[in-house]
């Protein structure tokens, strides 16, 4: 684990800790009383405040980068430079530009490479992608929101351990939140593109509308997808009410309707699948929402058994980063962006 910071502790410590098929051999944070405090509780082999040492480490096989979004890049293609394979947070980095040199380098290095959207692995959203592949035939229509709501502290609060916060955590230089809209959009939109990719496949451009009142920020944004379907996005943080996110999938032989819910209460997403083949609904139960701990599981059977990956890819990573920068240029212009051609960063 490279980083013992708020997303290690709430989720990927005890993740590694409860897969079948991992074992949490070293910690690293240059913020030594948090490597100490973690390493108390999570009982690794090896606590390392030096990357490149813990890097060094031939029993290391594979490192989860869980640092700032502006380190991502940097750090993994550190990681691949000394052979290990890596899964690295979510948004894959912040520029277009170096997310290509990182899926580059993945697939030169025939190195597994993964981003943490960990909600490929929420069992609800996955019986759903089967069903559209399986049973509703073509797709017109996608729709999907992600709603971050003014009551979600109090929520996380309640159902995160307690986060330990430390003075000498190393971070980008400046303040990470105060151009809020790119924060927003590299924290949340992430999640929101690689789930409606997920389901619906590639999505070629967007139109984004953006508007920011009473300290709430909307982006519509009405999508095209490589099919020919038409998808629209919601990301609207801040509203009023509880934490509000989901999809609806129309197709010609059936359609999908999905409730996800905020991912610390580890609860599946609510699926119902529709099919006119048999006129009913189907329903997943879902009963292993620990997204985090299926996540990892995912990755190392992707690296010790070469099964085919679940999670996101580097490409998939890269084209969830094109979404994010064109959503940013066309709420700028008001005109259509196509994904291919965008540059720069969030
Ligand atoms: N998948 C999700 O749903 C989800 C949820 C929350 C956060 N995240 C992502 O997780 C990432 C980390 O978030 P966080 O809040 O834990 O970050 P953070 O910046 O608060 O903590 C990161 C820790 O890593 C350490 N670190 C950074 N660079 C280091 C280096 N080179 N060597 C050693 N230690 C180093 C820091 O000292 C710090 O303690 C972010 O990219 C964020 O977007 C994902």
């Amino acid at each position: 684990m490279l980083g013992a910071g708020p997303i290690s502790q709430a989720a990927h410590f005890e993740a590694c800790r409860k897969a079948k098929n991992v074992e949490l051999y070293a910690i690293c944070d240059v913020a030594e009383d948090l490597l100490e405090s973690m390493s108390a509780i999570h009982t690794p082999r090896k606590a390392y405040a030096d990357y490149d040492a813990m890097l060094a480490d031939q029993n290391v096989d594979a490192v989860i980068v869980a640092i700032a979004d502006q380190f991502h890049v940097p750090m993994a293609l550190k990681a691949l430079e000394a052979g290990k394979h890596v899964l690295v947070e979510k948004p894959m980095g912040v520029t277009v530009e170096e997310c290509e040199e990182l899926k580059d380098r993945a697939e030169a290095t025939k190195l597994v490479v993964q981003v943490g959207t960990e909600k490929r692995f929420d069992e609800g959203i996955d019986f759903a992608r089967d069903f559209v592949r399986e049973e509703i035939g073509e797709m017109i229509a996608l729709k999907a929101w992600y709603c971050d709501s003014t009551h979600r502290y109090t929520m996380t609060d309640a159902l995160q351990p307690v986060i330990e916060a430390s003075e000498k955590a190393k971070r980008p230089e400046g303040d990470r939140k105060a151009d809020l809209r790119r924060y927003y959009i590299l924290a949340h939109a992430s999640h929101l593109l690689d789930t409606a990719r997920f389901l619906g496949g590639e999505i070629e451009a967007v139109r984004t509308r953006f508007v920011e009142k009473f300290g709430a920020y909307c982006w519509f944004s009405e999508v095209g997808f490589a099919d020919g379907s038409v998808g629209h996005l919601d990301l609207t943080v801040k509203v009023r009410m509880d934490w509000h996110e989901g999809f609806h999938i129309y197709g010609e032989h059936g359609s999908v309707i999905g409730k996800t819910y905020n991912p610390w209460y580890y609860k599946s997403s609510d699926v119902e699948c529709f099919s006119e083949k048999d006129g009913r609904y189907h329903r997943p139960l879902g009963a292993d929402g620990h997204f985090f701990r299926r996540q990892v599981e995912g990755f190392a059977d992707a690296i010790l058994d070469g099964a085919p990956m679940r999670g996101a890819g580097a490409e998939e990573g890269l084209a969830a980063m094109r979404g994010m920068v064109a959503m940013l240029r066309s709420a700028e212009t008001g005109e259509d962006v196509g994904l291919s051609g965008v540059e720069g960063g969030v």
